[in-house]
């Protein structure tokens, strides 16, 4: 599949290169994982590791994006199939944006550049199937008009979960 093309974001004033990951970016990225997944943010349990890390956000995807703020990483986004055989048109992508960016739109940005990123790549719906009740996350799904169409009662364990989904 071709890589997609260099694309600047302006958010909140700044304008962030967006482009595929690539080895030099490692370090920070698994850094605001790790820091991510240690404040339970994700649904998964501490420690962080980097194997795990590799895993759940550079192996077997569909594409990895990151974006740059001047030389800081700022963001990154994946997506992949949210199912295998039928349905694998239907994507899902996991979003992260390191402490020190957040609050300024990245999120936002980023999100609408996986839709049009997921769209030319011919899936034709974004699912989220386990997003915490109290993750931020869920407002900017909502912002963007994804629908709830369901939520696991003690998805997380110790909180309820929210599916979403989003024609593209
Ligand atoms: C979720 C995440 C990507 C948002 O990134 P961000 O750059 O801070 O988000 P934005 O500034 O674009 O905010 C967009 C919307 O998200 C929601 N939001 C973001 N941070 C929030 C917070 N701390 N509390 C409540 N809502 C929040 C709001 O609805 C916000 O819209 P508003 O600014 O109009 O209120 C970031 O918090 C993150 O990386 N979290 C850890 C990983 C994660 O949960 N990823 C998502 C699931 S894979």
């Amino acid at each position: 599949m071709q890589e997609p093309a260099e694309t600047i974001l302006t958010t909140a004033g700044r304008d962030l290169v967006v482009r595929p990951v690539v080895a030099a970016d490692e370090p920070a990225l698994f850094a605001a994982w790790a820091e991510a997944v240690e404040r339970g943010e994700f649904p998964r349990r501490p420690p962080a590791r980097e194997e795990a890390f590799r895993r759940a956000w550079l192996e077997d995807k569909t594409c990895v994006l990151v974006a740059l703020d001047g030389d800081s990483v700022a963001g990154s986004y994946f997506i992949r199939p949210a199912y295998e055989d039928r349905g694998s048109d239907i994507a899902n992508a996991g979003y992260l944006v390191p402490r020190a960016h957040r609050r300024r739109g990245v999120g936002r940005a980023l999100l609408e550049h996986s839709l049009d990123e997921a769209r030319r790549r011919g899936f034709r719906a974004m699912l989220f199937l386990r997003v915490g009740a109290s993750n931020p996350s869920v407002g900017l799904y909502d912002q963007a008009g994804f629908e709830r169409v369901g939520r696991i009662p003690g998805g997380l364990g110790d909180e309820d979960s929210l599916i979403f989904w989003r024609a593209l």
